[in-house]
Parts: C-alpha cells; sequence; structure tokens
C-alpha cells in the first residue's frame, strides 16, 4: 500500500523514529497550514478550496464532524472551535458510529469529515451515505488527491506534509489549526468582530515559535515520563477546552507505550473515577489559565487528598501538582492546540523507556481501509 511505501521512503533525518521527527516538525507544519490564508485586510482566513460562499455560510444551522481516532480527537476540539468563534452548535462523533445509526441528515447543517490518509473505510462510507442523501459535506484532510478528499464537495487541505509512524503527531495539530482557520472564517461571516478577528489572527501567528518553545522543552519532559513510566494505569483529566487535549494524550500514551489510560472531564472526577485514585494511578491534568482555573484547581486537590502524584501541563507552575509542564500562553479559543503537544514527547519518552516499537504499534495500522 502507499503507507508501506511512504514509510521506506522518507529519511529519518537524523531522529530515531519517524514520531520523534514528526514531532519536531510541528513548527514548520503549521507554518504551512497558515502560509497564503491569512487576510488582515478584512481580519478572517482565506480558504480557495471550501466552495461556500458567504450566503451559504451563514445558512449553516449546524455542524457535524466525522472522524476516526486522533482525528475524532482534532473534531472535538474544532467543534468547540466553531461554537466558540462562530457561534454555531457544533459537534463531533466517530464516523464508525454515525453511520451505523441512521442518523437524521439535516440540509441546514454542514457536515466535516476529517481525515490524515482521506482513505480510513469508515469515514469514506459516512461521506458516501451522507452525499447519498443531498447533505453538504467538506473534507479536512492530509493526503491530497485522497478518496476523501475526492468525494466531498470542498474542504481544507491540512498541509502537514507525510506522516509515517502509526501514531498521529503533527497531522493531529494540522487538523486543529485548520479547524481553527474554518471557524475563524466561519465566525467572521457572521458575528465574530474585527478586533477578535484580529485577535484570533495573531494567535494563529504566535503559534510556530510556541511549539518550539514547547520542543526546547524536551529534557524535562524525557526525565518525567521517566518518572512516570512505571504506573500501569494512567488517568488523563480537563474540562471544557482541556477535556478533549485529555482525551487526544491518552490515546497516543496508550498507542505507544500500551500503558492503559483514561480520559475524564475533570468535573466527572467525582462521580465514579474518584475510587481509582492512589498513589499507582498518576493523573495528568490539563490546566489551561482560563475562566475554569480554579475549578480545576480544585480537582487537583481532590486528587491530592487521595495521595494521587499528579503531572499537571498548564501556563503556570500548579502548586498542587508535583510537576508541571509549564505551556507558553496563546488566545484562550486557540490553547488546545499547544496544550496536547508536550504529552507527544511524553508518550514518546515513556514508550522509549519501555523499549517498544515506536513507530509500529503492535495490532495498529496506519490507515484503517477495511470496515
Ligand atoms: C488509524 C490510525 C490512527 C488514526 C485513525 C484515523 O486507527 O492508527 O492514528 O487516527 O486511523 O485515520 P485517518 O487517516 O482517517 O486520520
Amino acid at each position: 500500500t502507499t503507507v508501506e511505501w511512504e514509510a521506506e521512503s522518507y529519511d529519518m533525518g537524523g531522529h530515531d523514529t519517524y514520531m520523534h521527527k514528526e514531532i519536531h516538525e510541528q513548527a514548520d507544519a503549521v507554518d504551512r497550514a497558515l502560509r497564503g490564508r491569512i487576510d488582515d485586510r478584512f481580519s478572517t482566513v482565506h480558504l480557495g478550496g471550501l466552495n461556500l460562499d458567504a450566503r451559504e455560510a451563514r445558512a449553516v444551522r449546524r455542524v457535524k464532524i466525522l472522524g476516526c481516532g486522533t482525528s475524532y480527537h482534532a473534531g472535538q476540539i474544532g467543534a468547540q472551535m466553531i461554537e466558540e468563534l462562530a457561534r454555531i452548535p457544533a459537534d463531533a462523533e466517530p464516523a464508525s458510529e454515525f453511520r451505523y445509526r441512521n442518523p437524521v441528515v439535516d440540509p441546514d447543517t454542514l457536515y466535516i469529515a476529517v481525515s490524515q490518509s482521506g482513505e480510513t473505510y469508515d469515514v469514506l462510507a459516512a461521506v458516501q451515505e451522507l452525499k447519498r442523501k443531498g447533505a453538504r459535506v467538506l473534507g479536512l484532510v492530509n493526503v491530497v488527491g485522497s478518496a476523501i478528499a475526492r468525494e466531498t464537495d470542498g474542504g481544507i487541505y491540512v498541509h502537514a506534509g507525510p506522516e509515517v509512524c502509526v501514531v498521529s503527531t503533527k497531522c493531529f495539530t494540522n487538523m486543529v489549526v485548520s479547524f481553527g482557520l474554518l471557524a475563524l472564517h466561519l465566525g467572521r461571516t457572521r458575528d465574530l468582530s474585527v478586533a477578535d478577528g484580529k485577535r484570533i489572527l495573531a494567535g494563529l501567528r504566535k503559534l510556530p515559535a510556541q511549539i518550539e518553545e514547547i520542543l526546547a522543552n524536551e529534557a524535562q519532559i524525557e526525565e518525567l515520563a521517566k518518572e512516570y513510566a512505571d504506573a500501569k494505569s494512567m488517568m488523563f483529566i480537563g474540562r471544557v477546552r482541556g477535556y478533549p487535549v485529555a482525551r487526544e494524550a491518552s490515546l497516543k500514551l496508550k498507542e505507544v507505550s500500551y500503558i492503559h489510560a483514561e480520559a475524564y472531564p475533570a468535573s466527572e472526577l467525582k462521580h465514579g473515577p474518584l475510587a481509582l485514585i492512589e498513589p499507582a494511578m498518576p493523573t495528568v491534568a490539563i490546566v489551561p489559565d482560563d475562566e475554569l482555573l480554579e475549578k480545576n484547581r480544585a480537582a487537583l486537590e481532590e486528587i491530592k487528598a487521595r495521595s494521587g502524584r499528579i503531572l499537571a501541563v498548564a501556563h503556570s507552575v500548579q502548586e498542587k501538582a508535583d510537576h508541571t509542564i509549564v505551556v507558553p500562553k496563546n488566545e484562550h479559543e486557540l490553547d488546545a492546540i499547544l496544550m496536547g503537544i508536550p504529552l507527544q514527547l511524553f508518550a514518546y519518552y515513556t514508550a522509549k523507556a519501555m523499549g517498544r516499537d515506536i513507530d509500529k504499534p503492535r495490532n495498529l495500522a496506519k490507515s484503517v481501509t477495511v470496515e
């Protein structure tokens, strides 16, 4: 298949794995996703392939995002960005679930299929079913000319470049950035002000340098990964913007290290998972400096009271945590883009400490083109 061909033909450029290489390519990848798209005159972005004029964009009543695995998580962040910036109700669902539950297909809903490869069978089948029912479907895809890119009415190429490692890193980041562009675009055809448009554009422009800043902290993350690699199981928590980040980070850790990990909204801890908290079950907490900071801090206190170890990913050092990875702050609507990046390195270094086959985890495939 194409994917195997790619694996053999791209140089690792001095990195020990493609995963490590691809994590380090993210500043350039994000730069590519932004290039040629920023429209300062109208404080918006220009997305050439969308095939959605302003009137059509304004007629959208809902957005439904479909994807699998990491792409589904990117879609969850994307849905939140679209709700926040464009104030259009939006949600994401695994494409496989969507297509088997005889969904109500609504002509005023904009459907978006997210896929790195553009070949994932469940996503493609969902697109075909939607098209058959007359829905408008856009693609948010990495591989140019792939099946999903061809079958959708238009879309956004995420421009992450070839991704070889089975687990997705730079594509995830570029998908989330692309959703940010789409949310800004939809927002600016509606009620998002020029000032807010400018603020988001400035935030987007800052991303590549901030990614470099996060990656420069690699040595600390490597040490932390070694420290937590003895865990049999890990809890990942976050609220609202931080929750899909927690889900993606827990997926990444499972995939490459085989450590069991689960993600929960921090607010749901008290409804069950708190029973699991003990020193042998560390928690990774996503703690952005936003309107939920105090709530997140209260969750850390609850965990500490049960002697749980805590690794926080935050905008400032968290007193209640045993360790904090500090991430640079952006505009709060875009924070989710950056907060997961140190946890990609965390998953990588945990797997490395455990001697795992990082680029080709057992039982997994880069692209699942069967049902
Ligand atoms: C496989 C890969 C995942 C990926 C998912 C969706 O399960 O192992 O890393 O997220 O497929 O792939 P896609 O190409 O549609 O994004």
